[in-house]
This record gives C-alpha cells, structure tokens and sequence, in this order.
C-alpha cells in the first residue's frame, strides 16, 4: 500500500481518536483504550519491551509454538486461509507458515498501516507462492472477508494474550463475531497469558531499564502531537498493578501533582495520585478459558501450555 493512502487513512482516524480520547477523560476513572498505545513509536517500544528479561511472554509464546508446530499444523485444512487477528509485525506467523505449508492465504488484520504494509513486504519475500489479502482495521470492530477468502477453510489465529487487553464482555463479542466471521468449518488458534505469581507479573509490566513506562507514556505524547493537547509527561508515572479480583494485569499513569491538561478546547483535572488507566492484560487459568470459550460459541479442542512462566496456546472449534 502506498505510504501516502496509509497517512490519508491516519488522518481519517483522528476524529474517533479525539472522541475516545475525550469521552476516556471525562469518566471519574480517566481511561484510554490501549489501542492507541500502538502508534509506530510505540509498536517499536513494544517489540523492544519483547526483547527484556522481565518481559516472558512473547518469548515463552514464541517457544511454545515451535514446540508445537506439527500439531497445529495436524489442525490444518489442505488449501486454508490464515486470518491473523492485530497482526502487528507478523512475527510469529512465520513459525506457523514454516508448519502448515498448506495454508494458500494469509489475511493480516492490524490496525497501523505501517507495521502492515512492513509485514506483508517482508513476508511475500520469503512465501512467494503465498496469497495476501492484508485488512487494514480494528479488529475488534465490524469485519468482512473477501469472497476470496470465505471460499477456504478458515483458520483464525490471535496470539500474543492480545486477547487478554480486552474487557470480558468484549472477548465474548470479539469471539461471537470471529464465529461468524470464519465460519462453521473453522479453528481458531488463541495464545493466552496464564495466571502466576504476582511478582513475576509486576516485573513483565514495569521492566528496570523503564521501555514499559517508555511505552505506557508515549501515548500521552501520541495525544499531544496528534491532537494537539498538552501534556506535561514527566509529570506522570508509570504504574504496573495486580488487580486480583479481576484476574488482570492493570497499567496506569499517575499524576505527580494536581495539575490540569488542555485538549480540543476542553480542560481536564488531574488530582496528586489520581491515575490515567491505559491498559488491562487479563491472566487465565485453563478454567476461565474454558468458561470464556464455552460463552462465546466455541469449544477448546486442543491445547499446549508452556512450563514456567506459563503461557498457553488454546485450539477452539465452533461449539
Ligand atoms: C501485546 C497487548 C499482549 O498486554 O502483555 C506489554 C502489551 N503492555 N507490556 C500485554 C504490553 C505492557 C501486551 N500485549
């Protein structure tokens, strides 16, 4: 895709940007959606956040599924298509290709059109015979296969516990619509982060060379350049919390000092200790998976976990 349509479509994004933005600071817990963490400054904090010691899961994922690429490849229909949901750099697609060299299509959904058009450059180079079919988008919102694609076998596949950011109501919506989306026949392929140890977690999400609280904080500056606000960034710390009762991983931005910020000619207060929540990495146990998949119209048909720090991949069938 041309650099030029992918800045046009950008732009076209701000207004609903704007409005998340605005709509997530005016509620008495100030969030915002850790969708927008992934702008191309902060894609490339996260792949660096992938390679620190504290940071197991990407690592442990990327193991397990060399460990059991034969089996998910067993699972494979001869001539499938690959539908990869927030594709992201497509980093562990390859593991999967190398497995399943059946698979005749592959369909990145992933919302930067940069790491999209960077993936499927550099994927077509080394599966020339693949076919690409790559959607720019959220992949929690409405989607459409081509016909092209919905004639083949499908075959989902969200690794990375990037299911485990959304809220449980919004698994359930994102896995009902997948069902739909991929059909009766299909296999979905789900990568989730398991419970642990709490200081395990706390050290994946607050790392001691600070990229996490890099990357937590780049999306105030992303706010300030994009729409023009004002955030004093030093003024605000990163903070990784356990929330035990939810089963989740928490990311915050605490205010140092009561301070206020300007945006779209609107003004928010911020009190001493008061928090911005960025982002929530819910942990599972094979229990809570279940129950999910069970609530959502699928079954788990097979499923692999790593040993320590575990790490799961789970195979879902329509129920
Ligand atoms: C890529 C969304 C799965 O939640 O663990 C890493 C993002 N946040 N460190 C996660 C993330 C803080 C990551 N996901």
């Amino acid at each position: 895709m041309a650099r030029d349509a992918a800045a046009a479509d950008e732009r076209d994004d701000s207004p609903q940007f704007l409005a998340d933005v605005v709509a997530g600071l005016s509620s008495p817990q100030k969030t915002l959606s850790p969708k927008y963490l992934y702008d191309a400054r902060g894609s490339a904090l996260f792949e660096e956040i992938c390679r620190t010691p504290e940071y197991y899961p990407t690592r442990t994922e990327t193991a397990l599924l060399r460990e059991i690429a034969a089996d998910l490849s067993a699972l494979i229909p001869k001539g499938a298509a690959l539908i990869e949901f927030g594709s992201g750099a497509s980093d562990k697609t390859a593991i999967v290709l190398d497995a399943a060299p059946q698979i005749s299509t592959y369909v990145p959904i992933e919302i930067s059109h940069d790491a999209l058009d960077q993936a499927v450059a550099r994927l077509a180079q080394r599966y020339p015979s693949l076919d690409f079919v790559p959607i720019a988008g959220d992949f929690t919102g409405e989607l459409r296969l081509p016909e092209s694609v919905r004639a083949k076998s499908a075959v989902g596949f969200f690794p990375g516990s990037t299911i485990g950011n959304l809220d449980p109501a919004e698994m359930q919506q994102f896995l009902l619509r997948t069902r739909v989306l991929l059909g009766e026949d299909s296999v979905l392929l789900v990568g989730a982060d398991m419970l642990k140890d709490v200081p395990t977690l706390l050290a994946a999400y607050d790392d001691a060379a600070g990229v996490t609280a890099g990357f937590n904080r780049n999306l105030l500056e992303r706010i300030n350049r994009e729409l023009g606000a004002d955030f004093d960034i030093q003024a605000f710390r990163h903070e990784a919390r356990w929330n035990a009762g939810l089963q989740r991983m928490e990311m915050h931005l605490v205010s140092l000092h009561d301070q206020h910020v300007t945006l779209g000619g609107m003004r928010f207060s911020f009190s001493q200790g008061e928090s911005l929540h960025t982002e929530n990495s819910h942990k599972f146990s094979t229990d809570s998976f279940d129950a999910l998949a069970a609530r959502s119209g699928w079954q788990i048909v097979q499923q692999w976990i790593s040993p320590a720090p575990q790490f799961a991949m789970f195979a879902l069938v329509p129920a």
